[in-house]
């Protein structure tokens, strides 16, 4: 009979990471293009499904040079964010893998693809600042503040006993990854900047090989968890995946604010996202490869689990 067959992606690798990582194979510059003006009388900046306030009824009354600005901005702040989060959180989770600071033993492979992960992170937050910075020049952008996004998922670790921190870095970083992908398949080739679409399809092909690495360490991991840690996690999962579908209200308002939005049309735009069910529909669309990891790790088999997502709004019953 035939040998084993390798046409599936061994477990916990990256696939053929070394001809397929933006790292490794991609030489594109990150240049805006020279006939950027051009451009920009058909594309955008970002694509609308990131910013969903872009077709409020005000935004379109302003005309197409106000939400090109606001889409400019945003995609700033999303590469800013990117940026941070990459180094802050991701690659720090990856370290948990790498150094084994998790009480469970690292498969070899494991251990590389972790490597691997962590140098194709630092790429990301390269090309994704090198963007950020050509268009915060063109339009003298200068709200770079740090998201608070990144504030608040760094307040998980403060709040999380020294012991339980490794877990609780894991899990921001199993959730990030889980949820990126799905994020930036909505970029289109024909209808954004060539630069933007570039660097983000670039990123996507990276991101949806480490979601699905890291959904694999993930039931690895909640494989070996026992209760008292598995309880942990319930409640860690439940406050990370709320905290990634958050609007970040404040700096809406002043990047509204900064095109000549005043405070109550500004307060129109952004209601939509604050509607009391707006934050779990987020949820339940964005955290599908999420919640599918958990489920294929046998998370839900437990029926408190079940019901905690199913309060929260994030699942069904
Ligand atoms: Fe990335
Ligand atoms: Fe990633």
């Amino acid at each position: 009979m035939t040998g084993p067959s390798f046409t599936h992606t061994p477990r916990y690798t990256l696939g053929d990471w070394d001809n397929k990582a933006a790292v490794r194979v991609r030489k594109n510059d990150y240049r805006l293009p020279d006939d950027l003006e051009q451009q920009l009388a058909s594309r955008d900046w970002f694509a609308p499904a990131f910013i969903p306030y872009i077709e409020h009824p005000l935004i379109n009354q302003a005309g197409r040079a106000i939400a090109q600005r606001l889409a400019a901005n945003h995609l700033v702040y999303f590469l800013d964010y990117t940026t941070l989060l990459e180094h802050r959180v991701v690659n720090r989770a990856v370290e948990t893998i790498v150094h084994g600071e998790l009480a469970i033993p690292i498969p070899s492979q494991m251990k590389t693809a972790a490597l691997q992960l962590y140098t194709d992170e630092g790429y990301h937050a390269l090309f994704s600042n090198e963007v950020a910075e050509q268009i915060a020049t063109l339009y003298d952008i200068r709200d770079r503040a740090i998201p608070r996004r990144i504030d608040r998922l760094l307040d998980v670790i403060a709040a999380a006993s020294p012991p339980d921190r490794p877990l609780a870095w894991f899990l921001l970083g199993f959730v990030s990854e889980t949820i990126i992908a799905k994020e930036l398949l909505s970029i289109t080739r024909d209808t954004l900047v060539s630069t933007v679409y570039l660097m983000l399809r670039n990123h996507l092909e990276d991101e949806a090989r480490h979601s699905r690495y890291f959904s694999e360490v993930f039931q690895y991991l909640w494989s070996a968890l026992d209760p008292p840690q598995r309880d942990l996690t319930t409640r860690l999962l439940l406050d990370i995946i709320g905290l990634y579908f958050e609007p970040d209200t404040p700096w809406l308002m002043r990047s509204l604010a900064s095109v000549g939005f005043d405070e109550q049309d500004s307060l129109k735009i952004v209601t939509g996202l604050l509607q009391p069910d707006a934050h779990a529909r987020r949820v339940r669309s964005g955290a599908v490869s999420t919640f599918a990891a958990m489920q294929k790790a046998g998370f839900f088999d437990n029926a408190l689990n079940r019901q905690i997502f199913f309060h929260a709004g994030f699942i069904d019953g």
